[in-house]
């Protein structure tokens, strides 16, 4: 079946992210209507539409707006803020950058509607520090918005004000998580803080605050314009829409590709031209490093929220990252476990300590050092990381290592000098 765009209809365009060419192509006739709109009917729309966070959680957006409180806008009520998380920094992750390059005006668009909806008049757009080729296309488009009268104060004549700022990182992936994010905003080391307060309650210098993916933002003009009905003919019951999947490894043709949620890897490969040629799936994941890997047998799974966590997984940020029979999985573990202690935060003792010693271990096995008791440690280390962390980065480097056991734990026993080998031998026939 031909796929009609949504989210990337604008990318092949002439100089797609000029304000022109997006002007040309629909571009702010969203932002039109949806001034004319009364703010909480657009959160009641984008709740109808179904639409769930793209930055990984999936948490239900049009809720999550709901949360910041309507009616408190009078003088001496705290301001309310709109933060754009635009660090992406998950292994495999390519889908919020690329948009940001193509299409910055539907982000643009995208905070000035979801900033109006939650009464908010200033918006921070929190762009990965490394990525300074999106965040000056960004700070340009922002430039042109306000030039254009979209942003600032009384936009297209409606008396509704917004200032956005465009800020960059400083490069840690800890900084995608919301509230280590909003530390490092307001100039702080970016550490996650104690949830609840919730960032809704308390979030950036204290007032209530929405934290949306790009994606996600990028997701509400078309809602706008075409309704929660149309959205939701898109996808299956429970994950509404069309979504960005990033496809990259041992792929013939790696890139974005945007389809319905509940497209299956196997539609995908057929669109990216299939894993390399002579060569078989022997391992991928669904949605970047930190969610459990998948073999071949999953090639059928629906990629959407629940199916894939009905299959053990997660669709994270559908960051489809595909190996062969070439790859090695217990290197490919190490490497992403290395990311993970590297990126530790430190606040945490689990993480800090478990991550560092899983590479240790994991090295040891790749560099065919293994004992008989690795496997175990390994798996022991990750039960007392999980769960007992105090952010979702320490559950996240555990889901390599115990995915990997689960389905492959013979390629780990391979890597185990002969002396070691025997002795689980032994274990076995006792
Ligand atoms: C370690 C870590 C890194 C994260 N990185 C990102 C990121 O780069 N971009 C993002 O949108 N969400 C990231 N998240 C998820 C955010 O905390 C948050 O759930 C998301 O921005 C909410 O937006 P959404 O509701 O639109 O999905 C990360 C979470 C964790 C635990
Ligand atoms: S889990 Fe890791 S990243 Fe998260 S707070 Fe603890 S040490 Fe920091």
């Amino acid at each position: 079946m031909p796929l009609t765009p949504v989210l990337t209809k604008r990318w092949l365009s002439p100089q797609s992210w000029s304000l022109r060419s997006y002007e040309e192509l629909d571009g702010y006739t969203a932002l039109r209507k949806a001034l004319t709109v009364a703010p909480g009917e657009l959160v009641t729309l984008v709740k109808d539409s179904g639409l769930r966070g793209r930055g990984g959680a999936g948490f239900p957006t049009g809720l999550k707006w709901s949360f910041i409180p309507q009616g408190d806008t009078g003088a001496g009520a705290k301001p309310k803020y709109l933060v754009v998380n635009a660090d992406e920094g998950e292994p495999g992750t390519c889908k919020d950058l690329p948009l940001m390059m193509a299409d910055p005006h539907s982000l643009i668009e995208g905070v000035i509607i979801s900033s109006f909806a939650i009464n908010a008049n200033f918006a921070v757009i929190y762009v990965r520090g490394e990525a300074v080729h999106a965040l000056r296309r960004v700070q340009s488009a922002v430039h042109e918005a306000y030039q254009a009268g979209y942003l600032g104060t009384d936009i297209l004549g409606s008396g509704y004000d917004l200032e956005v700022v465009v800020h960059a990182g400083a490069g840690a992936y800890i900084c995608g998580e919301e509230t280590a994010l909003l530390d490092s905003l307001e100039g702080y080391r970016g550490q996650p803080r104690l949830k609840p307060p919730f960032p809704a309650v308390a979030g950036l210098y204290g007032s209530p605050t929405v934290i949306n993916n790009v994606e996600t933002l990028c997701s509400v003009p078309y809602i706008v314009l075409g309704g929660a009905q149309w959205w939701k003919s898109m996808g299956t019951e429970k994950s509404s829409g069309p979504k960005i999947f990033s496809l990259s490894g041992r792929v013939e043709k790696p890139g974005q590709y945007e389809a319905p949620m509940g497209t299956t890897l196997r539609e995908l490969l057929d669109l990216a031209g299939g894993v390399r040629e002579g060569h078989e799936l022997k391992f991928w994941t669904p949605g970047g490093s930190s969610t459990p890997y998948f073999t071949a047998e999953h090639i059928d799974v629906p990629l959407d929220f629940d199916e894939v966590a009905a299959a053990g997984s997660m669709l994270g940020t559908t960051a489809l990252m595909i190996f062969d029979e070439t790859d090695c999985i217990v290197k490919a573990t190490l490497r992403f476990t290395k990311f993970y202690a590297h990126e530790s935060c430190g606040k945490c003792t689990p993480c800090r300590e478990g991550t560092y010693w899983m590479v240790q271990i994991l090295q040891r096995l790749v560099d065919g050092e293994g004992t008989a008791e690795d496997l175990e440690t390994l798996l022991d280390t990750c039960d007392n990381i999980l769960g007992r962390s105090f952010c979702a980065l320490g559950d996240g480097a555990t889901s390599p290592i115990t995915s990997s056991i689960q389905y492959f734990r013979d390629d780990y026993i391979a890597l185990l000098p002969e002396h070691e080998r025997a002795k689980l031998t032994v274990g076995a026939a006792q």
